[in-house]
């Protein structure tokens, strides 16, 4: 099953407006219109509405995070509904920054991502293991929680909507890149799980790869069979390193 490549920029809690219009005026200038693969930036919160406004109509965009609740009395909190009405595509849901610096367990990422769903937004699940999981072989064990409890909460069905990000945290901002045979082998394995519920779901969802990802190792990252594109922080923060990662995945979406 052909899936397209999706380059992802997740600015984190980078930029100004100033920022936001520049990136997208370089935006409109280089990235070509036609493309064959998908690509979406995540700027915060705030930045969204300028994003949204001034992007190429190709380019997708999303929020870095979203409330579990409707609406209400939750102060500091933006809600799927809220980001669906000012135009988002995607959300990011469970990004390991979130897990640890805000204390997001699986049942509140799972939580998080049915509000997505809910609101027409496309989550994009973030998943991965510390290096002290890695370095005592729990790599498999840490990712597929994070997943079943998402399956837990919307079933294997509703999870086949979103896509999947793999972030081994070791690798997260460090320099330090999963090979891509690392990278090639928790997606095989996570796809193979998602077989165990449903074929066709494992055979379509799309897998990104993020942990200091960049022009110079996009290809070979993105060419390993289960790799379907990026999720990509430092590298997202100027349009030319941006768009070296594009290049790649453009590439290898010739002829697809
Ligand atoms: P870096 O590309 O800076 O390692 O960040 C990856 C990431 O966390 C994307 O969500």
């Amino acid at each position: 099953m052909n899936r397209k490549l999706l380059v992802a920029g997740n600015w984190k809690m980078h930029g100004s407006l100033t920022f936001v219009r520049e990136m997208m005026a370089d935006f409109n200038t280089m990235l070509p219109v036609g493309i064959n693969y998908d690509v979406a930036v995540f700027p915060v919160y705030i930045h969204l509405y300028e994003v949204i406004n001034k992007k190429p109509e190709q380019v997708m965009c999303g929020a870095q995070n979203l409330s579990e609740y409707d609406d209400g009395a939750v102060t500091g909190e933006v809600s799927g509904g809220m980001l669906s009405d000012l135009g988002c595509d995607m959300v990011l849901v469970g990004h390991s920054e979130r897990r640890i610096k805000n204390n997001e367990d699986n049942t509140e990422v799972a939580k998080k991502f049915a509000q997505a769903l809910k609101y027409g937004l496309q989550p994009i699940l973030c998943v991965g293991e510390s290096a002290v999981q890695r370095q005592s072989e729990q790599t498999f064990t840490a990712v597929w929680a994070q997943i079943q409890a998402v399956i837990d909460e919307v079933g294997i069905e509703k999870l086949g909507r979103g896509i999947i990000a793999y972030e081994p945290v070791w690798a997260i901002g460090t320099g330090e890149t999963a090979t891509s045979e690392q990278a090639q082998e928790v997606h095989q394995f996570i796809r193979s799980q998602l077989a165990l519920n449903d074929d066709t779901i494992a055979r379509r969802i799309r897998i990104l790869y993020g942990g200091s990802c960049k022009g110079s190792n996009a290809y070979e990252l993105f060419s390993m069979p289960d790799v379907d594109g990026g999720l990509i922080g430092g590298a997202s923060l100027t349009a030319q390193d941006f768009m070296a990662i594009c290049q790649q995945a453009d590439i290898l979406s010739q002829g697809v």
